[in-house]
């Protein structure tokens, strides 16, 4: 990291290995729930892309993963309200399990409006996983299934989740500096 990138990360708020423990439990779990189902499992690009990548290798049954592309947040740090869907599934859901992998939860309508979408497509079941979860800020009534790690109102980065498209490769989740 450059001194530049470096003066942005006030503190790791959850380190590396946090991260994998909870990521291989929650792996564990649908493992369990799913065993001899078709799962699919549905990640939402960018930002969990690499949580996705970590849950679907802690996952021991058979699935299958594909991707969304939805666009909430236009500039830094302040969310528009706005959600648009700019890559859609190929797939033909009814036939699937759907697991949503998301990476953060903030005012929840990025997740509330993918969800109703993929329900409308009338899925065998749905629910949504999320690496993160923002209750405090949330604008619309919408509750994860599962997720791993509940955080304040921090504007957060690394292990995918970006500000202005960097810090997604970092391996810890660290608390943003503006
Ligand atoms: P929501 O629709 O307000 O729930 O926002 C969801 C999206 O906003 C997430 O998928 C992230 O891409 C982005 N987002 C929300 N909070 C953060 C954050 O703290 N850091 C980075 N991205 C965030
Ligand atoms: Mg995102």
């Amino acid at each position: 990291m450059t001194a530049e990138h470096e003066k942005h990360i006030k503190r790791i708020l959850i380190s590396e290995e946090e991260i994998r423990e909870k990521v291989a439990w929650a792996g564990r779990q649908l493992s369990r729930e799913y065993e001899g189902k078709p799962l699919l499992l549905v990640s939402i690009l960018n930002g969990a892309f690499v949580f996705l990548a970590d849950l679907c290798r802690e996952i021991s049954e058979p699935c299958e993963i594909a991707f969304l592309r939805t666009k909430s947040y236009f500039a830094q740090t302040v969310s528009s309200g706005e959600v648009s869907f700019l890559l859609d599934l190929e797939e033909d859901i009814s036939k699937y399990h759907v697991v949503i992998a998301e990476d953060i939860i903030d005012s929840g309508r990025t997740l509330k409006a993918v969800a109703e979408k993929l329900r409308q497509r009338n899925p065998l079941s749905l629910r949504v996983v999320t690496l993160l979860d923002k209750p405090s800020r949330r604008a619309v009534d919408f509750k994860a299934d599962m997720s791993l790690f509940t955080i304040p109102d921090y504007f957060v980065v690394g292990y995918g989740l970006d500000c202005g498209e960097q810090f997604r490769n970092l391996k810890y989740i660290a608390e943003y500096q503006p």
